[in-house]
């Protein structure tokens, strides 16, 4: 390789988590009856053509059904990413990453780095070893995304769109289709290589790094996510207020409430909630609704996690109760 061709060349790291992506199942024919996290992120890459003027790189860093995603994974995740951020050599980086938990790694990704290069998470519906598996493009697209030159932010490439690791979620069982934004739509879409962006490349959070330090395999602080629903109670929220006051290790320290539309709660939930402040526990409304976000109101006692989901309040409220433990 001539010494002009290797410096004009973007070097994408590739690093994988498992998922069905990297998932086998007997029969090319079953789309369902697979193992997830498998196939090695650089067998998956083997198949894979680069675009031109690519490098890849390959690198496993977990190899999990996302459905058993773990904090120390995520801090293994963004320790790399924030090394190879740092790596003017490399252009950008894209995760292989289960569908299932992909949106909190993409959040938790979104929340810790500041991607002023692309991070691209990537994913597959269909197994590896599926008759007409969707993952080779979703990678191929998401390294598209990786390359490109002014890309940056947390994003999630599948089914020809990008997504904010803010705003993804999942939405289909099995479409392959299977991730929506929201009402903030799609960052844009990847045409044979090429990104059209729709709208700006989002913007990590700026004053995360009081969190960095924390990133160890220490454990985070307990946050549980409880559903106000018809007929609730709150027995369970009681049950984790008296393990709160036993002192017991690993007690709770933050509580989500999935709530009902605007962030209303059942009476009984309302009722425990304020027990639970009482005692010390911060408790957050994450609206349990696809779309929208909550629209504070004046008296409001419990706080509002504004559009997040209720699985992206808890990691929010985990990063929260860990920046103020380092503060
Ligand atoms: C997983 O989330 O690891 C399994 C399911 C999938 O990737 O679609």
């Amino acid at each position: 390789m001539s010494d002009q061709k290797a410096s004009t060349q973007r070097r994408v790291l590739v690093l994988g988590t498992g998922g069905t992506i990297a998932g086998r199942a007997a029969s090319s024919g079953d789309n369902i009856g697979y193992v997830a996290g498998q196939v090695g992120v650089a067998e998956l890459l083997a198949g894979i053509e680069a675009p031109p003027g690519v490098a890849l790189e390959a690198e496993q860093v977990a190899q999990v059904d996302s459905k058993d995603m773990e904090f120390s994974i995520w801090c293994a995740l963004a320790r790399r990413c924030m090394q190879v951020l740092a790596d003017p050599a490399v252009s950008g980086i894209v995760i292989t990453h289960g569908t299932d938990t992909l949106e909190e790694t993409a959040f938790f990704l979104h929340s810790v780095l500041q991607a002023f290069k692309p991070v691209v998470l990537t994913c597959a519906m269909r197994p590896a070893t599926a008759l007409s598996p969707d993952g080779p493009q979703n990678v191929r697209d998401a390294i598209s995304v990786a390359a490109t030159p002014d890309a940056r932010g947390v994003t999630v490439a599948c089914a020809g769109v990008v997504h904010a690791g803010r705003d993804v979620q999942k939405v289909h069982t099995y479409r392959t289709d299977a991730f929506s934004s929201g009402d903030a739509g799609p960052v844009g879409f990847v045409e044979e290589g090429e990104v059209r962006l729709a709208r700006p490349w989002p913007e990590g959070p700026q004053g995360a790094h009081h969190v960095r330090q924390w990133l160890s395999d220490l454990d985070p602080p307990r946050v549980e996510i409880v559903l106000s629903h018809a007929g609730a109670r709150g027995a369970l929220i009681d049950a984790l207020i008296a393990e709160r006051m036993q002192g017991a290790p690993g007690a709770v320290h933050g509580l989500v409430l999935a709530a009902t539309g605007n962030g209303t709660l059942h009476h009984e939930i309302e009722q425990a909630a304020g027990r639970a402040q009482a005692a010390g526990i911060r408790v957050v409304r994450a609206t349990r609704c696809a779309q929208g976000r909550i629209l504070a109101k004046p008296g409001d006692s419990i706080a509002d996690a504004g559009a997040l989901s209720p699985v992206k309040a808890r990691i929010a409220l985990q990063l929260e109760l860990l920046g103020s433990a380092g503060a």
